[in-house]
């Protein structure tokens, strides 16, 4: 039994894509699975946090004793996020969250009329950014999925996002990252990194809780 190192935290994860419409029948979206953020949903709750799952569409069963809050878009996430935030002690960012959206959702079906079609894009709020910013408070945990130069781009986000840490995953490999069931990442903080070696999410997941915790508690004490 992992050790309840979490007992009385308050986490809320963010898990899977989002889905942006553009007309009634249609979305864009992106390869997540949901399966990274909810293994961590799972190892939180087996150290004893209680956890807030904020997810985008995908097809897994969330663990039971989550209080699960099924969402949609990138601004749908955002207003979840944000109402569930104030109590909160730990948010982790794993979602694959849009980063931008159709600047006008069309009320009717889009017609075959043309040849060419195009459509304008907008940017989506930065949920990650956005509780980093106002609640300070709160041990803010990325995720940075790059498919090059995945450390460098990894701690400019830390930096930029004021995180307390940021997990990157390089997914240009196939093999882990997104949809799959294996992952491997490298974890950075202000002082330090540590790398994660290939392994099952639901492993991985314990792994990256693990240190959350330690990272967690030693901020707490200073
Ligand atoms: O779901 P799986 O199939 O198991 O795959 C797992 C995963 C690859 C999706 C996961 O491990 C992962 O890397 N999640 C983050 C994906 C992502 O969107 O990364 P990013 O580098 O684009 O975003 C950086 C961070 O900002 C992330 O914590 C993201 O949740 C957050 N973000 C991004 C944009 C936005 N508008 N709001 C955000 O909160």
């Amino acid at each position: 039994k992992p050790q309840q190192s979490l007992a009385g935290k308050q986490i809320v994860i963010t898990a899977g894509p989002t889905q942006e419409a553009i007309d009634p029948v249609r979305y864009i979206s992106n390869h997540s699975s949901g399966k990274m953020g909810y293994a961590l949903a799972n190892a939180a709750l087996a150290m004893g946090a209680e956890v807030t799952l904020v997810s985008g569409p995908v097809n897994l069963s969330a663990p039971c004793s989550a209080n699960l809050i099924k969402v949609e878009s990138a601004q749908q996430m955002h207003a979840a996020v944000m109402a569930e935030i104030e109590n909160a002690d730990i948010f982790i960012g794993c979602a694959a969250v849009a980063d931008y959206r159709p600047s006008d959702v069309q009320n009717q079906k889009i017609k075959k009329n043309n040849q060419e079609l195009t459509l304008t894009f907008i940017k989506n709020p930065d949920i990650l950014a956005d509780v980093a910013k106002q609640q300070q408070s709160v041990f803010t945990v990325g995720f940075a999925a790059e498919t090059q130069d995945v450390s460098r781009y990894a701690k400019e986000k830390l930096a930029r996002k004021q995180l307390d840490m940021i997990a990157a995953n390089d997914v240009s490999n196939s093999s882990i990252g997104f949809n799959s069931d294996q992952n491997a990442l490298t974890v950075f903080w202000k002082e330090g990194e540590k790398s994660l070696e290939v392994a099952d999410k639901r492993q991985l997941a314990f792994e990256l809780m693990q240190l959350v915790s330690e990272h967690y508690r030693n901020k707490h004490a200073s």
